[in-house]
């Protein structure tokens, strides 16, 4: 299993704050904030770590991170030329992947979970993690049907669905290189990770696992500051770098 932290974009909804650095080496109490995924990674003991990066900020993850040597895994880096989605990742991590399996997380993503026996136990085809959120219109959504079992993924839905949101953290099978080469872009201009999680779900074989503990996406002034405080009371013993 390799995983990869993708962490580009430009972080237009917190400017100024991301004029000059990127949203995900902003601080998240004591850690800047690649430090929660980079940990949930290394938690679950995932070795081989591909960070996907805007061109203009890639100095500054070379000169936080480096080679990785510092926590025990092998860093490596890419470049995301636009953010042009999330499923453009497996396009550009495609060498990197080669014939493994795969885990995402994104880079403004922090999990309170510990997903070492999720991974572990993974065995092919796709895995999501959910979560219940007051205002899942804001995520990709999952639609069950009467038997509780997930009919189909929406992103940002207009109509109510359910409240459950897909998390920052994917994990999928080598064939998910192949899948994002596929699909094309949303309106909105973007290789849709939902579009690739559908693929999936329409063949039988994506799993809907849920997030027991908090999660935050920590892309916005009020969810930054909400992930300062969760960080300062829950994260800062669950952090192993
Ligand atoms: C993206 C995905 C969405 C997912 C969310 C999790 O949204 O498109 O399906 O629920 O990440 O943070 P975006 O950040 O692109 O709005």
């Amino acid at each position: 299993m390799k995983g990869i932290i993708l962490s580009g974009g430009s972080g237009t909804r917190l400017r100024p704050l991301t004029k000059i650095t990127s949203k995900q080496l902003l601080p998240v109490y004591h850690r800047p904030m690649i430090y929660y995924p980079l940990n949930t990674l290394i938690k679950a003991g995932i070795k081989e770590i591909l960070i996907i990066v805007a061109p203009e900020r890639a100095g500054d993850y070379l000169n936080l991170l480096g080679s990785g040597k510092e926590f025990g895994v092998k860093l490596t880096y890419e470049i995301q030329d636009k953010p042009e989605g999330l499923a453009q990742a497996f396009i550009i991590g495609e060498n990197f992947i080669d014939e493994d399996d795969v885990v995402m997380i994104l880079g403004d993503n922090i999990f309170e979970d510990d997903f070492s026996e999720e991974i572990k136990n993974f065995q092919g085809g796709a895995k999501v993690f959910a979560k219940k959120v007051p205002d899942p219109e804001r995520f990709g959504v999952v639609k069950f049907n009467e038997q509780m079992k997930a009919e189909k993924i929406v992103e940002k839905p207009e109509e109510y669905l359910s409240n459950y949101a897909v998390t920052g953290l994917y994990v999928y099978d080598h064939r998910v290189v192949e899948v994002a080469k596929t699909i094309k872009a949303s309106p909105r201009g973007e290789l849709e990770i939902t579009d690739v999680n559908n693929w999936f779900l329409e063949r039988g074989e994506l799993e809907v696992a849920e997030v027991k503990g908090e999660w935050l996406d920590a892309g916005t002034f009020d969810s930054l500051l909400e992930a300062q405080n969760f960080a300062k009371e829950k994260m800062v013993d669950k952090m192993i770098i």
